[in-house]
């Protein structure tokens, strides 16, 4: 189509959303639908794999036919597809693959593999429907991701090149708030349940420990969890009740409490890091992306920081900082202008790294002793061995 931006379908099913969109010119967001797992996966306190991969097939369908509705777009306008390829779920990812895939054969439309942490980053280029034309975040540029599987924050100095300046060396940090949430009785997923309970802290003194790692851009949220977990069983057999796993739960004033402390030990660690990356990087922007970043505390610590030095920050409203389809349209954008195609065996790449490919130098820091130190060589080991793509075969006949 002539006299418009160009537009394209993107879909996103690595993990417990289906997430369809039609985004315009790389930025615009005419038209987007998330259909949301979280009621499928809360009794079982954590997705449920094979159930989040049914529940794609069921709903992928539906929230294109209402992206295309609402859009007043059919699928002849489109110019172009973008699919999440990975990391994620296997069976997930296959069926917005597959979908993504047989749109593309069907329509004779282009398609492109997306890196769903590219997606992450990439949702803070977005702009609503409605919303006035903004300047897009300008490089050099410092991002944090922070998702229920990743955290880590990059220098960006143009368009998806990256250097990664540190990562989590054990739990992601929307992990470390889905554990805490569960040992606080409060339910999953734990991150907007902790926000939610932190409001209500009366006291705001409980300081649980940070780790800072030194002087590296890593993190580390493990120990925190640890020390949260042993304060609620102490407090727990103080008061006679039986332990977390037998169902105890301390009163809702100590459970707001303990979630403000657990939540200020998260984002003092997130902000201190990312603002001090912008300063020595000489940043020009800051950008913060995943469901974690639609923390209020967190997005309000960043947002003070960068302003006390001047800097614009670029922060997705929360339904952009959760998983949706929009920001694989504007991630898939730039792959498409880099000239990117993605063929019809495209697979699912469930381990695919957004940085540091395996073999290419690593320019971090690494914490050089203690459990930190140890925990940081099993994940260097663990990401070498899933670096490999992993291969996805055809189904012919019946399995052995
Ligand atoms: O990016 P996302 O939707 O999915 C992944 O790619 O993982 O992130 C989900 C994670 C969950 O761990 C959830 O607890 C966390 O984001 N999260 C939050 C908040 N909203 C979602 N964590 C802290 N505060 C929030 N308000
Ligand atoms: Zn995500």
């Amino acid at each position: 189509m002539s006299g418009r931006e160009p537009l394209l379908l993107a879909i996103e099913s690595s993990c417990d959303e289906t997430g369809v969109a039609l985004v315009a010119g790389g930025r615009r967001i005419v038209a987007q639908a998330v259909a949301s797992q979280i009621a499928l996966h809360a009794p079982a306190g954590g997705i449920v794999p094979e159930l989040a991969a049914r529940a794609h097939l069921r709903w992928i369908v539906p929230a294109l036919r209402e992206v295309l509705e609402t859009g007043g777009v059919t699928l002849p306008q489109v110019d172009g597809i973008a699919v999440t390829a990975g990391p994620g779920l296997a069976g997930s990812l296959l069926v917005g693959i597959a979908f993504a895939k047989t749109l593309a054969w069907a329509h004779r439309l282009p398609l492109v593999g997306v890196n769903h942490l590219e997606g992450h980053l990439y949702a803070a280029w977005l702009l609503g429907r409605d919303e006035p034309e903004r300047p897009a975040p300008p490089f050099p540029l410092v991002a944090l991701v922070v998702s229920g599987g990743h955290t880590f924050l990059v220098e960006m100095r143009d368009h998806l090149s990256y250097r990664l300046l540190g990562e989590t060396v054990d739990d992601a940090a929307g992990e470390a708030f889905d554990k805490a949430g569960r040992l606080l009785g409060l339910g999953y997923p734990g991150g907007p349940a902790i926000a939610t309970a932190a409001v209500g802290a009366r006291r705001r003194d409980t300081v649980l420990p940070r780790a800072w790692l030194g002087g590296s851009y890593d993190f580390s949220f493990s120990g925190l969890k640890t020390a949260l977990r042993r304060l609620v069983e102490a407090e727990l057999a103080a008061a006679a009740r039986p332990p977390t796993e037998s169902g105890g739960r301390l009163d809702p004033p100590r459970v707001a409490e303990l979630a403000w402390g657990f939540q200020e030990a998260v984002v003092d660690v997130l902000s201190t890091k990312t603002l001090r990356a912008a300063d020595d990087t000489a940043a020009q922007a800051i950008v913060l992306g995943g469901g974690v970043a639609s923390n209020r505390a967190l997005r309000e610590r960043i947002a003070a920081g960068a302003a006390a030095r001047g800097l614009p920050v670029f922060i997705p409203p929360p339904d952009l900082c959760t998983d949706n389809g929009a920001m694989i349209g504007a991630a898939g954008w730039q792959r498409f202008l880099a000239g990117e195609r993605a063929g019809s065996d495209l697979g699912a790449r469930p381990a695919w790294p957004l940085v540091r490919p395996f073999g290419t130098p690593d320019t971090r820091r690494p914490p050089r002793r203690g459990p930190a130190a140890r925990a940081y060589e099993a994940a260097l080991a663990a990401e070498r061995d899933a670096a490999g793509d992993v291969p996805v075969a055809p189904v012919r006949g019946s399995a052995p």
